[in-house]
């Protein structure tokens, strides 16, 4: 007895079922994938009919067969090794710079979990005595989460692209690595939808990767996924994608270093808006005085205009960098540290602009200095810059930074 549902209608929705929970668009889809999943349904005596009907309901199993059978789970430690330098030598000090006793990843769309142990890895080797880690990794295949979870991985997921940047696993066998303990301790895993709102429970991260996901979305799904993960940073916190994830800044974030690197930044609040500049005012026009006015009040005389500080001069650099003119900030920190030859909070902002312009002798000299000065000052000695930091901040970061280009 036919039931007037034909194999392609299911098939039809059962693209529409993957599509509507994963936000991919349909060309994302691999038909192949879904043929097999609805054929081995079929072969197994169940008729088109049977398959609708389960297909009208959400999180059958059925519908959870389609999605493994669509989700592309390709990762390997320290994909993208030159985000992990950024997340080192910018996200990191930023947030240690806001006083940050925790240092918060997430990982979304974390596949079988190698980029969040990575992300773990790096926060540890960074995070200074005291400062504690912990990382999310979701994602929305529960069978890779598990996986995740065992934290043992074989050759594929350790690949020449990747570099090893930071400890994280040790041999357990011929081809197999176990995450190191002090690493898995941070690290945890949860099932997530990048189409809904992370729980809040959950907390706000301040870097979050979201790398090789948005790739397959829909543009809807994308910007849905984009406001829910720039929602869970933290002011001043970091979201990082996929290389061709994006053309634009995710709305409310900013753009950081070159478009490849695809580094976006949440403005702190005092800089959603910028510094409102004194407006000009056309001179109130000259009235005809009917009386004799009394005789001015004696005004004093203007104070002298105040020295120029090193913070007020690298507040000025950071300025220019947040408007896009890292020359101008760089002439900035230059003359500055003709004068302050001493200042090590501008002579690390200027080895940043350095490494990020491609001049890395130059950055590596000036975190040479960066470090020499800072190991010669009491660690807690508290360094005036545009935030108070104490000498062992700049130490660190500069041990940090010499670290990472020596392994490379
Ligand atoms: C290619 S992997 C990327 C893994 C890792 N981010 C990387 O770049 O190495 C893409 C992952 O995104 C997950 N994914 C796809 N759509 C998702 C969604 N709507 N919500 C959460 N995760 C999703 C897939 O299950 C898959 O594990």
């Amino acid at each position: 007895m036919s039931t007037g549902v034909e194999p392609q209608q299911v098939l039809a929705r059962a693209r529409e079922v993957v599509s509507s929970c994963t936000g991919f668009r349909d060309t994302a889809i691999s038909p192949t994938a879904v043929d097999r999943v609805v054929r081995a349904e079929l072969a197994r005596g169940r008729s088109a009919a049977e398959l609708m009907a389960e297909l009208q309901r959400p999180g059958t199993p059925l519908a959870r067969a389609l999605l493994d059978a669509v989700l592309v789970g390709e990762t390997y430690f320290f994909r993208h090794p030159e985000q992990f330098r950024f997340l080192a030598s910018e996200a990191v000090p930023a947030a240690l710079r806001r006083g940050n006793l925790v240092l918060r990843g997430w990982s979304a769309g974390c596949a079988s979990g190698e980029e969040t142990y990575s992300i773990a890895a790096c926060l540890l080797g960074m995070a200074p005595p005291g400062v504690r880690v912990e990382v999310l990794g979701t994602d929305l295949h529960e069978g890779r989460l598990e996986y995740a979870r065992r934290g043992t991985y074989g050759n594929w997921s350790r690949r020449e692209a990747g570099p090893l940047l930071y400890p994280l696993y040790h041999d357990i066998a011929e081809g197999r690595v176990s995450v190191m303990d002090n690493v898995r301790a941070v690290t945890r895993f949860a099932q997530g939808n990048l189409l809904e709102p992370l729980a809040e429970s959950f907390g706000s991260f301040d870097v979050i990767f979201c790398r090789n996901v948005l790739t397959y979305f829909s543009p809807d799904a994308v910007q849905t996924a984009l406001g829910h993960l720039a929602r869970a940073l933290v002011p001043g916190g970091f979201l990082l994608l996929g290389t061709v994830e994006v053309d634009h800044p995710p709305a409310g974030l900013v753009r950081v270093g070159a478009p490849e690197l695809q580094a976006f930044r949440r403005p702190m609040p005092q800089e959603q808006v910028p510094p409102p500049r004194p407006a000009y005012r056309e001179p109130e026009p000259v009235r005809v005085a009917m009386r004799v006015p009394p005789p001015p009040a004696r005004t004093p005389p203007p104070a002298p205009a105040p020295a120029p500080s090193p913070v007020r001069l690298h507040l000025e650099a950071l300025q220019s960098i947040e408007g896009g003119d890292a020359a101008g900030a760089a002439s900035t920190l230059e003359k500055l540290l003709e004068q302050f030859r001493d200042y090590i909070p501008g002579m690390l902002e200027l080895a940043l602009l350095r490494e990020r312009a491609g001049a890395r002798e130059a950055a590596f000299a000036l975190m040479h200095t960066v470090r020499d000065i800072a190991a010669r000052l009491p660690p807690d000695l508290i360094i005036q810059g545009p935030e108070p930091l104490p000498a062992r901040f700049y130490r660190a970061s500069a041990d940090a930074f010499l670290t990472l280009g020596a392994i490379e």
